[in-house]
């Protein structure tokens, strides 16, 4: 059968890694879906940049947009990042052009859920986001489809790869905020902003797309969202003595008369318990729900071979035909506001 053509937007550590890891596993890719997958366009801001990968033979365009045009691109690639400007412009374009997205961009599907979705359904183009909420972990299959036809009740975890590889080293080895940061960066688990990162609101775009799909869609704004950056070494250790450890966690649950309530913040945890074994780069999701009790699932949440490998999740649906229609019921439901909780710290 005829190859699915992929048209990457954004070459930054993601979008390299995902050509790499295509022609890296390309007869594996064509064993799992009977189908080739080829990158035949790309677009990114430097041309002329090392990226250690060959990108002669590939159709190049300055403008992001024009991929959502190219009548030789099946599926759109968004790996620029930013809720707005062009990676919004270029999702848009392409589903109303009726081309499939897979996107890892969780600004853009945490404050623009409703518009996506009702694109999506309107131009019967699938839009998939697996690598949009903790990296490598199958997060939105398992809020999806892990959970065949329990309602669930609570989900969250931690979220957030930089904050969680931050806290980490700071109780581990005592080294300074910035010098911790500064790694993560180059590691390339860090937000190009990477307050986003420290200031929890990745975490609440990630919390966001889940407590969408799991319950109802929220209003972003009304998220609780409280940061790592008051957080000391000191903290740290003071917690440990008194048998916690300091996690960055994000939580939702379901609240009745359809309520919903949500928050990111840094948590106290018993030091013995599941989470607070949860270190460095990784991060870790739980469900629960009345019939499939709790799940827990983990691994690394940011990087570029874990990322790569989410966007593929979804890049192997659509090889096989699965491009499952976005979000249940998010394109009926106006959002609501989270319920106010009292900060924890
Ligand atoms: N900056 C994010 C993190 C990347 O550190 O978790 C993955 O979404």
């Amino acid at each position: 059968s005829s190859p699915l053509r992929l048209g990457i937007a954004g070459l930054g550590t993601v979008g390299t890694g995902v050509i790499r890891l295509i022609r890296q596993h390309t007869d594996l890719l064509r064993s799992r879906t009977g189908r080739s997958i080829e990158v035949v366009a790309v677009s990114a801001r430097n041309r002329t940049r090392d990226r250690g990968i060959d990108l002669s033979g590939l159709r190049w365009h300055d403008d992001p947009v024009a991929l959502a045009h190219d009548a030789d691109v099946d599926v759109v690639v968004e790996l620029m990042g930013g809720a707005e400007g062009s990676a919004r412009t270029l999702v848009t374009e392409a589903l109303k052009a009726g081309k499939a997205v897979v996107t890892a961009n969780k600004a853009l599907v945490a404050r623009h859920a409703q518009e996506l979705a009702h694109l999506s359904h309107e131009h019967k183009a699938p839009l998939l986001f697996e690598a949009a909420v903790a990296g490598g972990i199958p997060a939105i299959k398992m809020v999806r489809e892990g959970v065949a036809a329990d309602a669930l009740t609570r989900l969250g975890g931690i979220l957030n790869g930089t904050s969680n590889f931050i806290l980490t080293e700071m109780a581990e080895t005592g080294r300074a905020f910035g010098d911790v940061l500064k790694e993560a960066q180059d590691k390339g688990y860090a937000e190009a902003d990477p307050s986003a990162d420290i200031d929890g609101w990745d975490a609440a775009h990630k919390l966001s797309i889940l407590t969408a799909i799991a319950f109802r869609p929220i209003v972003f704004d009304s998220l609780a969202v409280s940061g790592m950056r008051r957080i000391t070494t000191d903290d740290i250790h003071q917690a440990r003595t008194l048998g916690y450890a300091i996690k960055m966690l994000g939580v939702a649950r379901r609240l009745p008369e359809d309520r919903v309530e949500a928050w990111v913040q840094p948590c106290l945890i018993p030091a013995r318990s599941g989470l607070a074994q949860v270190n460095g780069v990784y991060n870790a999701l739980t469900t629960e729900g009345p019939f499939s009790g709790p799940i827990t699932i983990s691994g690394q949440g940011a990087g570029e071979g874990p990322t790569a490998d989410a966007v593929m999740a979804d890049v192997i649906d659509l090889a096989r035909g699965h491009g499952l229609p976005l979000w249940g019921r998010v394109d009926e439901q106006a959002p609501i506001s989270c319920e106010p909780v009292e900060s924890l710290v």
